[in-house]
């Protein structure tokens, strides 16, 4: 198994160590665009091989397309991150240029190649990719859903107590400070509901506080994080080279599932060896499904302004 990460920077380098401590691949390419940079960050990576001790091997290259070729799976990440103060939304003038032609050139070595989408705004770098190039819809996931879900188990945690392990929930929705959607009424620790051992209030705090999960951390940081959304794609990558059919949150093209056509936004979704392989329709309750109508009014806003860009 080959993957290929695009972008050395701290998602992409997180990215590539995550998915070799994992031990699931045999090759990694890390490509970036600035001279040297990517070849630093493999070769650091490699000189961790005997003291964490894993097999995969992870090479760095410069731009250089063609050592990426016939990649199982591909994975996005270039771009500018988000400085603090910024929305994911703002970025699109600069990745969107940027995402097209990366895509253009991963596709020419690795034509059946799964790609994930990390990139901001990552719902309409998805829809870019998506509209750009004539691929079935399930070999483009967008990669947010299982960051937003594993912020939101964070502060589950924080509020409750309960081991992260023992938590179920899940974010759908854009990946958007305003447009995900924390599923609070489904949110489980154990058997219990959420709903049913905090407060009203503290449910409230708990969704804005993981909306703002990102946000807060590119406060802290002065970038955008790294270590989780590093985490999140490895796992991503996981299921689907162990086509474990899990279902997991992706922003994937709808073409009527949710009553909703000509978008990518953050549905469950079943993950496997063919990319996502099926959208499990929720039970939504009325408040969450207004919601989630809202937040497509709000990615399809952003997607729009892709004309023109492109
Ligand atoms: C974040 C970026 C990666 O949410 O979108 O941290």
């Amino acid at each position: 198994m080959k993957v290929t990460i695009v972008g050395a920077g701290n998602v992409g380098a997180s990215c590539a160590e995550y998915i070799l401590l994992k031990e699931i691949v045999d090759e990694i390419i890390l490509l970036d665009i600035k001279e040297g940079f990517a070849e630093g960050k493999a070769l650091d990576l490699t000189q961790t091989t005997s003291t964490l001790g894993f097999k995969s091997k992870v090479t760095g290259v410069t731009n250089d397309y063609s050592k990426t070729s016939n990649s199982d799976v591909v994975v996005i990440t270039s771009g500018i991150p988000r400085k603090p103060g910024m929305t994911r939304e703002e970025l699109i003038g600069i990745n969107a240029g940027i995402v097209k032609s990366v895509s253009e050139n991963l596709l020419k070595h690795s034509p059946n190649a799964i790609i994930i989408v990390v990139s901001n705004p990552m719902d309409t770098m998805t829809y870019l990719v998506n509209k750009s190039f004539d691929i079935p819809r399930n070999r483009i996931i967008g990669m947010g859903g299982i960051l937003d879900s594993s912020r939101f188990k964070t502060y589950i945690s924080k509020f409750t107590n309960h081991n992260q392990h023992d938590i179920h929930a899940m974010v759908i929705g854009g990946h958007g400070d305003t447009t995900m959607i924390p599923l609070t009424s489904l949110a489980r620790c154990k058997n219990e509901l959420l709903s049913d051992i905090v407060s009203k209030d503290e449910l409230k705090n708990i969704a804005s506080q993981t909306m703002v999960g990102g946000a807060t951390l590119t406060k802290l940081l002065g970038t955008s994080a790294w270590y989780a959304p590093g985490a999140s794609v490895s796992y991503l990558v996981k299921a689907i080279i162990n086509d474990t059919k899990e279902v997991l949150p992706c922003s994937v093209y709808l073409e009527g599932e949710y009553n909703a056509n000509d978008i990518c936004i953050g549905v469950p979704s079943i993950i496997g060896k063919n990319g996502f392989e099926g959208v499990v329709e929720l039970d939504l309750n009325q408040k969450e499904f207004e919601m989630f109508n809202n937040s497509i009014d709000a990615v399809k806003q952003t997607n729009f302004t892709l004309n023109g860009l492109i």
